[in-house]
């Protein structure tokens, strides 16, 4: 099994560099499965039905993860309550809209996607160790693969995450900071890891923000409207190798520049 998984993109910037180099990057890696983290796909701050429906319907990908930023775009609401293949951190309230993890199928093989958040500098309902116990308690005879999108702040937490889950599930990738870390790797359990795939969108920025606008409001302290960086353009993603087993056999991290 092949997974490419792409980290948090980022506005139209990010939405172009995926859509110019995801066709090279299946040809290269021929990937099974291709998941992508969308909750700053809308101009930065969450994701529109529109754009949910470009990402599954026109470039093909199969599972949709979001994060913190899940709710900000309330024209979304339903399509999560509806749409099976995108998912929002399983440990936020029960009961908000859409659901915290989902198993597509693909020529008899199963793939399960979680999505959890973490506790330390973001919010949660409950424990992302006890919920992701849980899960895979509910999926064990439900998927061949089971993949983690831990989206969470502190890397000591994803550490934490990732040798909790180890021998448990085939990766456990972490999002949300947007800077890719240098610690991808397979743990001794069988679990692919890594503290943060990074972004797809303007490495010119200050994380998604316009630089100039970012380092005003640190300089000065005031107010000061924020605009989503463009400057560039980079895809930041890991390729997961695995067994049929479920186990990972490698992980590679994948760092582009985006053309134009
Ligand atoms: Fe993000
Ligand atoms: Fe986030």
């Amino acid at each position: 099994m092949r997974l490419l998984f792409v980290g948090d993109v980022v506005g139209s910037p990010g939405r172009r560099a995926l859509r110019d180099l995801l066709p090279g990057l299946r040809e290269e890696h021929q990937p099974d499965w291709v998941v992508v983290n969308g909750e700053n796909a809308a101009g930065g701050l969450g994701i529109t039905s529109k754009l949910v429906r470009e990402l599954l319907d026109d470039l093909d990908v199969d599972v949709i993860t979001l994060g913190n930023h899940a709710y900000h775009r309330r024209d979304v609401y339903g399509l999560l309550d509806t749409e099976d293949r995108i998912v929002r951190p399983a440990n936020y309230p029960k009961g908000n809209p859409g659901r915290g993890y989902t198993v597509v199928e693909r020529d008899g093989r199963r793939l399960a996607v979680v999505n959890l958040s973490g506790m330390v500098f973001v919010q949660a309902a409950r424990s992302p160790f006890a919920e992701i116990d849980a899960i895979i308690a509910e999926l064990r005879d439900r998927a061949d693969h089971l993949i983690v999108d831990f989206h969470a702040e502190a890397t000591s937490e994803k550490v934490a995450m990732g040798w909790h889950v180890d021998g448990r599930v085939t990766a456990c990738l972490g999002t949300h900071t947007h800077v890719p870390t240098a610690d991808a790797r397979v743990l001794p359990g069988g679990t692919a890891y890594i503290s943060d795939v990074g972004m797809t969108g303007a490495r010119g920025g200050v994380i998604v923000v316009r630089r100039e606008q970012a380092l005003e409001r640190v300089r000065t302290m005031m107010p000061v409207k924020f605009e989503t960086a463009e400057d560039d353009p980079w895809l930041n993603a890991v390729v997961v190798e695995a067994d049929g087993e479920g186990r990972a056999t490698g992980i590679e991290q994948v760092l582009m520049e985006a053309p134009g």
